[in-house]
């Protein structure tokens, strides 16, 4: 057990920061047994402080200091305080040069946070509180400074040598060595400081800015990876194209970088000028990496680009503005995928996962509003609610205003603050005074945690053609949180006629110019809107394109949802009347054996498969029956084994019904003879690996040797991955053993690709149970030092193999809590990361619940437990 509890940070006790450092001039000193850092901080009193001298307090951690000097003398040791995380120096005049030197040890920072080596090369992260890892500094972002960094090395084993800005000096030094000098314009944070040192290639391209400056572009990975940079490089261009033209921000240093690592404990870090990426977000090529990662790569390189404005030259005042920068650059990665690719396809994707896993998360005891008011360790905040919860109240400001009125408030937000350390309500002001509308409101969005639900109502007067609707909400409880307000919710309604056309929808009789979608603004407990000159009673279609992160429940009859799949004119709503039918005939069997599957779902799914003239993005996205994680969600005291058994039975049963309209789907699909990744060559991929998947799974002998032969003649990764998951998930023993060694085989020597071969074993509930899933611990290839090894074993079995995860004799949590133990120690941020599963036991039927609380009651009691763990841990067991 931990013997003291970790302090809280309170969001109400924020003050400004005593001192100011406008300059920061730091020394690397690289070596293989550590490296020494000098630092340099030109350091003012911050006139806005209040109150008399004080002392001045840096932070630190796991650093060894050297010497330290004020104004060019040395300090001795009483002069100073070394007290670990704090560096104090209790006099000190108003303006002043502090120097510190300290030593570091980046080989053995398993932590992944501040300067670490991953393959050999030199690497930082330093968001949250990285830099403090690096040296004694007032680390918090509103502390902002110009920084000017000199990197020295070995030459020939580290030639290229980066930081963040422009490269000022660069030049040769005694021993082997060289050095190189970097100094950054724009005043940053100490959270977005890079430094990178390694035998890296280049690859280099340019692009103009719509004011005609040329930029330098170069994505840097090690030589063996120099072929999977193409799509990085073309997706920043686009989206560097994209944020001139539709928000209006040009980029602004002369050098753009992109640095690949393997060793990353999240997917990419926006430092100034120099983006750090996890190997896996941003390398690929068509022959090892599938669609899905492309998409990935270039909605991820959009984000790190985004936050050059949002994040860099805006940042946050402190860590409790998170979804300032986040929440409003995954709006705007989205807004950009969207205009990539297919804007309903994107959607879908975004709330399928908001819904499974964001719902689960405000549900749950770690549950926190979009901005928390108080946090223990702050990695632990980088959550789907300020990410995801974060975009979707962006998007609600947007929907509420309209894009014009929104590209005028992004204007005034970025001139005003430019520069600046601002906080959400910064961004909200500034969106109210561009618009005149007034958000007040509305901020309960960033202060209410829980998902509100919305209960739906209706009636149709004949003889008045009035059609009445009362919408209800109620927001549920949440940790330290109860008898919440109404929020301000925008409510997208479209009302559909017999035929299925959309209804004009009036608010006062006969008004002209009436929408077929309005949007409504909730904003008390209860409303009832009346909408006349309705001829007949309609089908409604409420929260078209999901206008707002809330539940609605209304009594649709599978009729009346079948109608809306076929005729919504919201792409979005088509789909989610699937997902509801197909929710409602699969809870209909659960632990009923006796009960048939519903003859309308699988009409519904033999419509889509043979309906050739659909969007076949879309078709292949309505297809998918809703994942057991979504299910789960939606029961209180889930019964997992039920759940997965039904959900087998719909499938098999729809397998079995289909099998010609899947088999002709199958051969149905064309893709261009050159790998390209338009939303139809995507789709159609998808098409062929879900009918494939589908036939496997009820065991087709003729669908086996399409899979065998779409393995072994794939020309790429999706193709050849789609067959080898279908066929992982068959019970074709013999074929699944072999395929999964061949590909081995074929792709051991790609780390990229044995991560995709390790977590489609380890998340079927075929090939991937707890025995086989430690047989993977213990494969040559595994690395408990790599993140990504880890997530694609430990997270794939915990988060997508339900039904041996939820093992009724507790042994998928216990494994679960020996490698969160394990990993407690090298990699807080991990193994924090890996607990999120074992939170949710108050969501579970007994049987699970109880070995789930056991599993983390072993975490809580282990020796020595991170602040990370101890924060998710306690808080789960509350
Ligand atoms: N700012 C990064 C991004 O979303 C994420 C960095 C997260 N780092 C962390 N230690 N939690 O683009
Ligand atoms: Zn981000």
């Amino acid at each position: 057990m931990r013997t003291s509890q970790p302090r809280t940070i309170y969001l109400s006790e924020y003050r400004v920061p005593d001192y100011l450092v406008d300059h920061v001039d730091l020394r690397f000193e690289l070596f293989e047994e550590g490296a020494r850092v000098h630092s340099k901080l030109a350091v003012r009193r911050n006139p806005e402080a209040t109150g008399g001298p004080v002392p001045l307090e840096l932070n630190g951690d796991s650093l060894t200091l050297e010497s330290v000097h004020l104004d060019g003398r040395q300090l001795t040791t009483d002069e100073y305080q070394d007290k670990g995380e704090l560096l104090i120096v209790p006099a000190v005049p108003d303006t002043f040069e502090l120097q510190v030197v300290t030593w570091i040890e980046p080989q053995n920072n398993t932590r992944l946070e501040g300067l670490y080596k991953s393959s050999g090369m030199f690497c930082t992260q330093c968001e949250a509180e990285g830099f403090r890892c690096i040296t004694f500094f007032p680390d918090r972002p509103d502390v902002m400074a110009r920084y000017r960094t000199r990197i020295e090395a070995d030459r020939s084993m580290y030639p290229v040598l980066l930081s963040n800005g422009n490269d000022v000096d660069r030049g040769v030094l005694e021993g082997g060595r060289h050095f190189v000098t970097w100094e950054d314009p724009f005043p940053k944070p100490s959270y977005l400081f890079a430094l990178v040192a390694g035998d890296l290639v280049e690859q280099k391209d340019a692009f103009t800015t719509v004011s005609g400056r040329n930029i330098d572009l170069r994505i840097y990975v090690e030589p063996r990876n120099a072929d999977k940079t193409d799509h990085a490089m073309d997706s920043l261009k686009r989206a560097m194209r994209w944020d001139e033209e539709v928000y209006g921000r040009e980029y602004d240093l002369d050098i753009f970088m992109i640095v690949a690592v393997d060793d990353f404990n999240m997917g990419a870090m926006e430092n100034k000028g120099l983006n750090i990426f996890n190997s896996s977000c941003v390398l690929a090529r068509p022959e090892s990496e599938t669609d899905a990662a492309f998409q990935r790569i270039e909605s991820i390189v959009a984000h790190e680009y985004f936050h050059n404005w949002s994040g860099n030259r805006v940042t946050c005042r402190d860590w409790f503005q998170l979804s300032l920068k986040e929440g409003f650059t995954v709006f705007r990665d989205s807004q950009f995928s969207a205009d990539m690719g297919s804007e309903t396809v994107n959607r879908i994707e975004n709330v399928a996962m908001l819904r499974t896993a964001q719902f689960a998360e405000d549900a749950g005891p770690m549950a926190h509003p979009v901005r928390p008011a108080s946090y223990m360790e702050i990695s632990n905040f980088y959550t789907l609610t300020i990410y995801e919860k974060g975009a979707e109240v962006v998007g609600m400001i947007h929907t509420l205003l309209g894009p014009d009125l929104f590209r005028k408030g992004s204007d005034l937000y970025f001139e005003r603050h430019d520069g600046q350390a601002v906080t959400t309500d910064d961004f909200v002001k500034a969106m109210e005074d561009a618009s005149g509308r007034d958000l007040g409101q509305f901020r309960l969005w960033y202060e209410q945690a829980g998902t509100p639900v919305l209960t739906v109502e209706d009636d149709y007067d004949e003889a008045g053609e009035v059609y009445r609707l009362t919408i209800r909400q109620s927001i549920p409880a949440t940790p330290g949180q109860s008898n919440k307000k109404p929020q301000h919710i925008p409510f997208a309604l479209g009302l559909l006629d017999g035929e299925g056309n959309d209804l004009p929808i009036r608010l006062a009789p006969s008004e002209a110019d009436a929408p077929a979608t309005r949007v409504l603004e909730l904003t008390e407990e209860s409303h009832t809107f009346e909408f006349p000159d309705i001829p007949e009673r309609p089908v409604p279609s409420l929260l078209r394109h999901f206008s707002a992160p809330v539940r609605v429940n209304y009594p649709w009859t599978r009729d009346q949802l079948r109608f809306l799949m076929s005729h919504d004119s919201d792409g979005f709503n088509r789909w989610d009347a699937g997902q509801r039918l197909a929710v409602d005939v699969i809870r209909e069997l659960s632990g009923h054996a006796e009960t048939k599957v519903d003859p309308r779902l699988i009409d519904a799914s033999r419509v889509l498969l043979t309906d050739e003239s659909a969007d076949q993005a879309l078709v292949a996205k309505m297809l998918q029956l809703p994942g057991e994680a979504y299910l789960i969600e939606l029961t209180d005291q889930a019964d997992v084994q039920t759940i997965h058994h039904a959900r087998e039975r719909v499938l098999k049963s729809l397998a079995t019904a289909l099998r010609d309209e899947l088999m002709a789907c199958y051969r149905r699909q064309q893709t261009a003879s050159h790998y390209q990744i338009t939303p139809e060559d995507v789709a159609s991929r998808s098409l062929r690996n879900m009918t494939l998947a589908w036939l496997l799974h009820i065991g087709d002998e003729e669908a086996l040797e399409l899979a065998l032969e779409q393995f072994r003649n794939a020309s790429n990764m999706t193709d050849q991955s789609g067959a080898l998951r279908a066929l992982a998930n068959s019970p074709f023993e013999a074929e699944r053993r072999q395929a999964l060694d061949d590909f081995y085989q074929q792709w051991q020597v790609d780390p990229q690709v044995v991560e995709q071969w390790f977590a489609i074993q380890a998340s079927s509930p075929v090939s991937g149970d707890l025995e086989a899933v430690r047989r993977l611990l213990e494969h040559p290839a595994f690395d408990w030092k790599n993140p990504n090894k880890i997530r694609s074993v430990v997270g794939a079995f915990a988060g997508q193999n339900l039904p041996h995860f939820h093992s009724q004799d507790g042994s998928g949590y216990q494994f679960l809590a020996e490698t969160i133990r394990r990993l407690d120690d090298s990699n807080p941020q991990i193994a924090a990361r890996l607990t999120a599963p074992l939170t949710r036991w108050r969501k579970f039927a007994h049987v699970y619940s109880e070995g789930m609380h056991k599993a983390l009651e072993s975490v809580r009691d282990k020796e020595n437990l991170s602040r990370d763990v101890y924060e998710i841990v306690h808080k789960s067991l509350a």
